[in-house]
């Protein structure tokens, strides 16, 4: 089995303290930090952007995971690279016909890449890019909020694109995107996914190190 990682969603920190919530995550054990970012336009909510970004790197040496459910990416990829990112992610349903230009434009900040599918996108649309990129995200639940219920057909998609992976020589990582519980992470691994967000999860948790653990087990 692959070596599973746990990306804990900062949507659900407190972000008037930030910098502590991130220390938190990575002594309690997480392995990526995933930053949600949100611009009203692309998805019905709001949330930070490149200077979080940049000040969050400063606290932490965990990898930052930059997924972007923002309008027009292209324009905003140069800074969050600059400002520290590990990888940036794009949503298909942002880029369309533009997704692979925008996948190696990220590439060509030295950072790696990744294309989101939404629920209601057929894996078929991202297909020719997967072996361009460092990672795949499939959304579990629509985008915008922390807190929602998993939707099992991510489930059939998770097993598809794991065979596409596995059929190419080139490691890409499968990460998967809301819900994700503790009861429903077995199945999420087994059908696939080796990167594992997990937002209202790990910060309603009573003990963080031991949920990451759970997740992580
Ligand atoms: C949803 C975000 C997720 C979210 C996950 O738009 O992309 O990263 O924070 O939160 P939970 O784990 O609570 O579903
Ligand atoms: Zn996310």
């Amino acid at each position: 089995m692959k070596n599973i990682k746990i990306a804990p969603s900062i949507l659900s920190a407190n972000f008037a303290k930030m910098g502590e919530e991130v220390r938190s995550l990575e002594q309690n054990g997480a392995d990526i930090v995933h930053c949600d970012v949100m611009d009203g336009v692309f998805v019905n909510n709001i949330t930070f952007g490149i200077k979080m970004v940049e000040d969050i790197r400063k606290v932490t040496k965990l990898p930052l995971d930059c997924h972007l459910m923002i309008v027009h990416p292209e324009k905003y990829v140069e800074r969050f690279a600059k400002a520290g990112a590990d990888i940036i992610t794009v949503h298909y349903e942002a880029c369309q016909e533009n997704l692979k230009e925008v996948l190696e434009l990220i590439q060509s900040t030295g950072v790696k890449c990744g294309a989101v599918i939404n629920p209601d996108t057929p894996v078929e649309k991202i297909k020719d890019v997967i072996p361009l990129c460092d990672m795949v995200l499939v959304m579990s639940v629509f985008p915008g909020f922390g807190g929602q219920k998993f939707i099992p057909s991510a489930l059939d998609k998770l097993r598809e694109i794991r065979a596409i992976i596995d059929g190419l020589d080139k490691e890409i990582d499968l990460e998967i995107d809301g819900g994700v519980t503790s009861e429903n992470v077995a199945e999420i691994k087994a059908a696939g996914a080796n990167v594992i967000v997990a937002g209202s999860a790990v910060f309603k948790a009573q003990d963080r190190a031991e949920i990451i653990k759970a997740l992580k087990a």
